[in-house]
């Protein structure tokens, strides 16, 4: 802890989240509690995944990072800054990327230049800087520069708008990128290239990324560690793999079924020397290609 004027201010840097519980509408009749007492935390550099089906409050926990919600209970430190009223929202906002589930919901540009150029000219940049980070992060999402940047972003389809609202936060250099499921919406090419992105992002800028989606497979491509919500409460913290591993009880959390697990595990039963800790497709293939290896030779 580092002491100022009185003030503790922790030093640590990442993410700590402390019994955060977040009730809408607190102390009206039709309050709800949509988080129920949540902690973890995730060290610079890591990928974190929050998972859980539709309601489970991912997106509500998402909002607390970066300070669209602040909590009822509990606390959000986000580099050793506590998220909560009064706190200088344009600083942590510099630090915190966000896309949106709904992207619609923060683009507001003209173009989609004017849109990727936004937060780079807040930070004061001159426009030679913005123009050439612009174009970098348009291509670094996958899109063409020169075709893109007049188009108006609102008139785009819904994966093309999250493509413009991913530019948007990579421009920034953001050291922390929140996710709200990015993928949905884009075509197996975009995913994978996003996919393959992120983890790249994170490796060069030693960056955090909070992933959240419904999909297990997906959420492995590029975090190790992660959340199970069900009904606002955690129901697991941990390595992901692990747990569904050693668990049957995710089948009751509407979450993406792992079905590569299952065809591994089938094939097992039918005779097939496959190792029991499969869970991603491309584990699949590699054993799958063991196997009939061992076979031919
Ligand atoms: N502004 C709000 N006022 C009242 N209740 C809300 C509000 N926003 C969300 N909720 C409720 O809180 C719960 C969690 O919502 P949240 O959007 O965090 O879920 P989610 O896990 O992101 O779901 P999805 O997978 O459908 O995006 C839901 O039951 C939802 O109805
Ligand atoms: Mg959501």
């Amino acid at each position: 802890m580092l002491y100022q004027g009185g003030v503790s201010r922790s030093i640590v840097m990442g993410i700590s989240v402390q019994n955060l519980t977040h009730i809408y509408n607190y102390k009206l009749p039709w309050e709800f509690k949509a988080l129920d007492s949540i902690s973890f935390s995730v060290e610079d550099g890591e990928g974190f995944a929050v998972l859980g089906g539709a309601g489970s409050g991912k997106s509500t926990l998402a909002q607390h990072v970066n300070g669209l919600l602040f909590p009822t209970s509990g606390k959000v430190i986000v580099n050793g800054t506590t998220v909560k009223p009064g706190v200088n929202l344009l600083e942590l906002r510099k630090t915190v990327g966000m896309v949106f589930q709904y992207p619609e919901a923060q683009l507001f540009g003209e173009t989609v230049f004017e849109e990727v150029a936004f937060g780079l000219r807040n930070l004061g940049f001159s426009e030679e800087v913005v123009e050439s980070q612009v174009q970098e992060a348009l291509n670094l999402v996958g899109f063409m520069p020169s075709a893109i940047r007049h188009r108006n972003p609102l008139l785009l389809s819904g994966g093309e708008k999250r493509k413009v609202a991913l530019a948007g936060i990579i421009a920034m250099k953001s050291s922390i990128l929140v996710l709200d499921e990015p993928t949905s919406g884009l075509d197996i090419r975009s995913k994978k290239e996003v996919l393959t992105f992120l983890k790249e992002y994170r490796k060069a800028n030693k960056a955090i990324i909070i992933y959240i989606t419904h999909s297990l497979e997906e959420a492995l491509s590029i975090c190790e560690r992660g959340i199970i919500l069900s009904e606002g409460k955690q129901v697991y913290q941990g390595d992901l793999p692990e747990y569904f591993i050693k668990n049957e009880d995710w089948k009751y959390l509407n979450i993406e079924p792992p079905i590569n697990r299952g065809i591994a595990l089938t094939l097992k039963e039918k005779g097939l020397k496959i190792n029991d800790r499969i869970i991603t497709r491309l584990e699949l293939i590699k054993e799958i290609e063991k196997c009939f290896k061992t076979i031919k030779t």
